[in-house]
């Protein structure tokens, strides 16, 4: 694959599912933590695909984040992208259209199955009569945890949460989306046990949907064995969120601990950088993204 800017979602997630690697999902609150994907990114060689869920979106702005993650892409002339996370509505996942994402992940995985569909469907035709080139997706089944966060207790995944193939079958088939995000296992944050993905349940829905593109949600805390089966079982694009909140939170309290006279923010938040780098190559490398870039 082409070192190129001009390289488009749709054709590197392609890529990803047919060499059985994927693409990493990492989401930003603030510049340092972009700025420390963005330098893993460029120095791995590899495309990924920034995240702002609604909260992450209203604190930077989204026309903002767009402004940014191109600036960035123009920049280093790196394939960096940007998805409108977990949009709950079909309103906030329009502001996104607008705003110039490449991507939007409409969310309506609680709603019964007939309304998921019927609102993912309205944001498949909103996003395709602006840009052809923008990669939706959509939910089926539910995570039980929203927040990227640590939880002190464990935490059960039942059965009844997980995408069932029939119903992920009925669901690319009437809405026609690019990506389809089923739960698998995996919960939002770190629990005090370790997830179990259901490799079978991957499998079987990765034979059912053909060239559908498979996204995990909520890869903090999964043990890297796990991410590495759920890939080969055709998983093509993984979300970390919490991990990378962690480096960054844990870098920037020790360093205001240790430097209490500080007050001049990018020097505060310059081991956060550092940290973010270092957790996403981590997780890059993971996914076998590293290097696909000439
Ligand atoms: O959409 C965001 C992710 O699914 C992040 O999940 O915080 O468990 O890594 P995580
Ligand atoms: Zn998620």
């Amino acid at each position: 694959m082409p070192h190129t800017s001009k390289l488009n979602l749709k054709e590197i997630l392609s890529s990803a599912r047919r060499q059985g690697w994927a693409v990493p999902h990492f989401n930003i609150s603030d510049i340092a933590m972009l700025r420390g994907l963005v330098e893993a990114a460029n120095e791995l060689r590899a495309p990924i695909l920034v995240g702002t869920s609604e909260g992450e979106s209203d604190f930077l702005g989204r026309r903002q984040a767009v402004a940014l993650v191109s600036a960035f892409r123009e920049e280093h002339n790196l394939p960096i992208f940007i998805n409108a996370d977990h949009c709950h509505s079909v309103s906030t996942a329009k502001a996104a259209v607008d705003a110039g994402y490449d991507s939007v992940h409409i969310d309506l995985s609680k709603l019964p199955l007939d309304d998921n569909i019927a609102g993912t469907k309205k944001i498949v035709a909103y996003a395709r009569a602006k840009n052809t080139d923008i990669s939706v997706e959509g939910e089926v089944g539910y995570l039980v945890t929203d927040s990227s966060q640590v939880y002190k207790r464990a935490i059960a995944v039942p059965v009844e949460s997980l995408a069932k193939v029939e119903d992920a079958k009925r669901f690319i088939k009437e809405t026609g989306v690019d990506r389809l995000a089923p739960a698998v296992g995996t919960l939002h944050g770190i629990a005090a046990n370790a997830p179990r993905i259901d490799i079978e349940r991957v499998q079987a829905i990765s034979k059912a949907l053909g060239n559908t593109i498979l996204v995990l949600h909520g890869g903090s805390g999964a043990p890297d064995e796990q991410i590495r089966k759920a890939i080969a079982a055709g998983i093509a694009n993984i979300h970390f969120s919490t991990d990378i909140r962690l480096a960054y939170v844990a870098a920037l309290r020790e360093f205001i601990m240790e430097h209490p006279e500080e007050t001049t923010p990018y020097k505060i938040l310059a081991p956060a950088v550092e940290a973010v780098r270092l957790k996403a190559m981590e997780k890059i490398k993971l996914m076998g993204a590293a290097g696909r870039l000439s």
